[in-house]
């Protein structure tokens, strides 16, 4: 299997594992048990000794994007959903452990959520939680993405990188492989994930710059041979990805390479389920289809082609 298949089917696979756990969830809140006796969404809301109603209605919509209860006259009905899990030697073989432990705790962290979204035990926020998003950013999936985004978007020795939402890794790993001649530069908004990626980065005299922004007030510079957005649309609001496209095919040289990983919304079925769990983190919004992003960069008027390869990456390059 190809290095962009087995991420394709990683992510698949955290999709399927979000859905067993949206059961798991339902079944041990009672929150079935109240559907099926034919309740109102209001009456479930009520019912429930959930405190955090607004996650509870997450939840709800959750359910009722994947299919699983559907409101029929007023009433949530639980609609006899079925899924099959196979387990087939090909998709096995190509999983990677890391991402399960820290799904692991993120599914836990929605029992506490559930109390309160400020407990102390949800540990999503980039600043406040950063050494967990560094261990998220640290996984044999990560090295993998990574991986991907250096081979597609041609990151190598001498290359100049911007990195718009670098996180706490990239700026090390993708600063070793362009080696000294380079340059990476690495813009988040995150002060504290910023501050892990420099102690990585420090001593190595790698030539990496790193810059608190956000993302969305960068100005386009025509200085660079690759940008990477890679699991930074989801933290966006789509009114916002015009504007934030354009800028970022706006820092390109002609020639130059826009690489952007994300698990895309219309390639991934029941991807809603993974999202309940990403929306712990308050910034996170929703992940992007690929045909909306494919047909705003189209429509910006760039000189540019655009390649769908497999179902989560996109590589836009301008003409030289
Ligand atoms: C899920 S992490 C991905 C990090 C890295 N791109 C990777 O793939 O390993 C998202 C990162 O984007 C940053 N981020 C999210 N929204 C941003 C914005 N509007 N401007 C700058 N950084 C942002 C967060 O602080 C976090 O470090």
């Amino acid at each position: 299997m190809g290095e962009i298949s087995v991420l394709d089917s990683n992510i698949e696979h955290m999709v399927r594992m979000a859905i067993l756990h949206i059961i798991q969830l339902g079944t041990k809140h009672g929150v079935f048990k109240v559907i099926s006796r034919g309740a109102t969404q209001r009456e479930v809301l009520d019912s429930l000794d959930i405190p955090n109603k607004k996650l509870l209605l997450e939840f709800l919509n959750t359910l009722k994007a994947i299919g699983i209860v559907e409101e029929r006259d007023g009433r949530l009905k639980l609609n006899g959903f079925s899924y099959r899990l196979d387990v087939p030697k090909n998709h096995y073989e190509a999983l990677l452990p890391g991402w399960v432990a820290v799904l692991e705790e993120i599914y836990r962290m929605v029992d506490y959520a559930f109390i309160t979204p400020t407990h102390p035990h949800v540990l999503m926020d980039f600043d406040k939680d950063a050494d967990f998003w560094d261990i998220r950013m640290n996984t044999d999936f990560a090295a993998l993405y990574r991986e991907v985004i250096a081979k597609t978007g041609g990151i190598d020795q001498g290359s100049s990188v911007l990195d718009l939402g670098c996180g706490s890794v990239s700026p090390y790993e993708f600063g070793k492989r362009i080696g000294y001649d380079g340059l990476y530069v690495g813009v988040d908004y995150s002060p504290a994930i910023l501050e892990i990626a420099r102690a990585r980065v420090e001593g190595e005299s790698l030539p990496v710059e790193l810059k608190e922004l956000d993302l969305k007030l960068l100005r386009p510079v025509n200085e660079y041979q690759t940008t990477v957005m890679s699991f930074i649309f989801e933290y966006l609001k789509p009114e916002d990805y015009r504007r934030v496209l354009r800028r970022a095919l706006g820092t390109l040289r002609p020639g130059g390479s826009l690489i952007i990983l994300e698990p895309f919304r219309d390639n991934f079925r029941h991807i809603e389920a993974l999202e309940f769990f990403e929306r712990l983190n308050k910034d996170f919004k929703r992940f992007p289809a690929m045909s909306e992003v494919a047909s705003l960069i189209a429509d910006e008027g760039f000189d540019a082609s655009i390649k769908r390869l497999g179902r989560s990456l996109l590589k836009v390059t301008l003409k030289p």
